[in-house]
């Protein structure tokens, strides 16, 4: 092992079909009776949350309900969240749904017991204090943010998405229940599932990969790859859907210690400014970064093919990382993701203010396999008009 590593991931993790039930003695060992759920409409109309409720309440749990979590969500919500925090005395958070409610629960519980504005929070290592206790029960296979100490929020004035980072965004506990995530549309179940696939590829071929790292980042790249079609194809396959969740939950172990890369560096911009979903986003800038990046981690993009079930017994490194570009760009047509970003109203004459944004996204830059310079990041943008 070279150099120092270190690996944090969340405490507790409860996993598997009907694992749901076990959420009333997980919350019972916080010894608290107010709760609060943070989750969006969609996630309370699909009924997960009055199912929850009916697990919860002959309890003695009192419950309260916060549903105005949006896609891409503001930093405001987290305020609104908070007041009605302060205003129940909920004492401890229950977080469901897909990435945005889970950020958004994260938040606001450290937003709860520091008295510090969200602003002060955006960038790495500034929250001083834990926040409330948090369980976080993903309903897509593909954030990873139950076991992330990152949250990202967007900031309207400014036209971006920023993160925060702090060991206190760990939550005391995630439940992954892969029942909950059968009723998911094919379209989400792809833009999520890829976004899974993406933090394992970005994770593997980090410049901060360490053995730690390395092979939950395998587990999850096999897991994934042999799992997102099924799941696309058929939603109600349960094992399919089971292997998913776990493959993102192996991910998100993986990249929250490694990083991820210059995929979701060159998604952030266009995130922000054209609405588009993130694992949308990173799905059509997937294929022209990894060609880029692959001079710069020959042997470990070789590596992800034989990890997708390619044989490169017979082919140099070279071919075998090619290899890899090829199994992705037949599965990304497979699960119908658009490859033009103008389908989303970008033009050519955006590409200049979105590779200076991207120039800006250090944080994930800087784990990037290949430097990556200003005219690139504009050649990369064009060659996905
Ligand atoms: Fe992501």
């Amino acid at each position: 092992m070279k150099g120092v590593n270190v690996f944090q991931t969340t405490r507790r993790i409860i996993f598997g079909n009907g694992s749901i039930s076990r959420l009333p003695e997980e919350i019972k060992r916080f010894n608290v009776k107010k709760l609060m759920i943070i989750t969006d409409p969609g996630i309370v109309e699909s009924g997960i949350i009055s199912k929850i409720q009916a697990i919860l309440e002959p309890e003695g749990f009192e419950i309260q309900l916060f549903q105005e979590v949006e896609p891409d969500p503001r930093y405001e919500i987290v305020e609104n969240a908070s007041e009605q925090i302060k205003k129940h005395q909920s004492e401890a958070i229950i977080g469901i749904g897909g990435g945005s409610p889970i950020d958004i629960a994260k938040v606001t519980a450290v937003h709860a017991t520091n008295d510090k504005s969200i602003r002060d929070f955006f960038g790495i290592d500034l929250i001083p204090l834990e926040g409330l206790k948090t369980i976080l029960i993903p309903t897509t296979a593909g954030t990873g943010s139950e076991v992330t100490p990152i949250a990202i929020l967007s900031d309207e004035t400014e036209k971006l998405k920023k993160g925060i980072v702090s060991p206190h965004l760990f939550p005391d506990a995630s439940l992954l229940d892969p029942e909950l995530t059968l009723g998911l549309p094919a379209h989400v179940t792809a833009s999520t599932g890829m976004d899974a696939l993406i933090h394992a590829i970005e994770a593997y071929t980090s410049r901060n990969a360490n053995p730690f790292t390395d092979p939950l980042a395998e587990r999850s790249l096999s897991l994934v790859y042999e799992n997102i079609r099924k799941a696309y194809a058929d939603g109600e396959n349960i094992e399919a859907r089971s292997n998913m969740l776990e493959g993102s939950l192996l991910a998100g172990m993986a990249f929250a210690n490694a990083g991820v890369t210059a995929v979701h560096a060159f998604a952030y911009p266009i995130g922000a400014e054209f609405h588009i979903p993130h694992g949308m986003a990173n799905s059509i800038m997937l294929l022209p970064v990894m060609k880029f990046n692959l001079l710069g981690n020959m042997n470990k993009f070789a590596r992800v093919a034989a990890l997708f079930g390619e044989n490169i017994s017979h082919l140099s490194t070279r071919e075998a990382a090619y290899k890899t570009i090829a199994a992705l760009e037949a599965l990304t047509a497979d699960l119908n993701i658009p490859g033009h970003l103008s389908e989303f109203g970008v033009r050519k004459k955006d590409v200049p203010a979105l590779a200076e944004g991207v120039m800006k996204v250090t944080r994930l830059l800087a784990n990037n396999p290949r430097k990556i310079e200003l005219e690139d990041a504009k050649q990369i943008y064009e060659s996905v008009i």
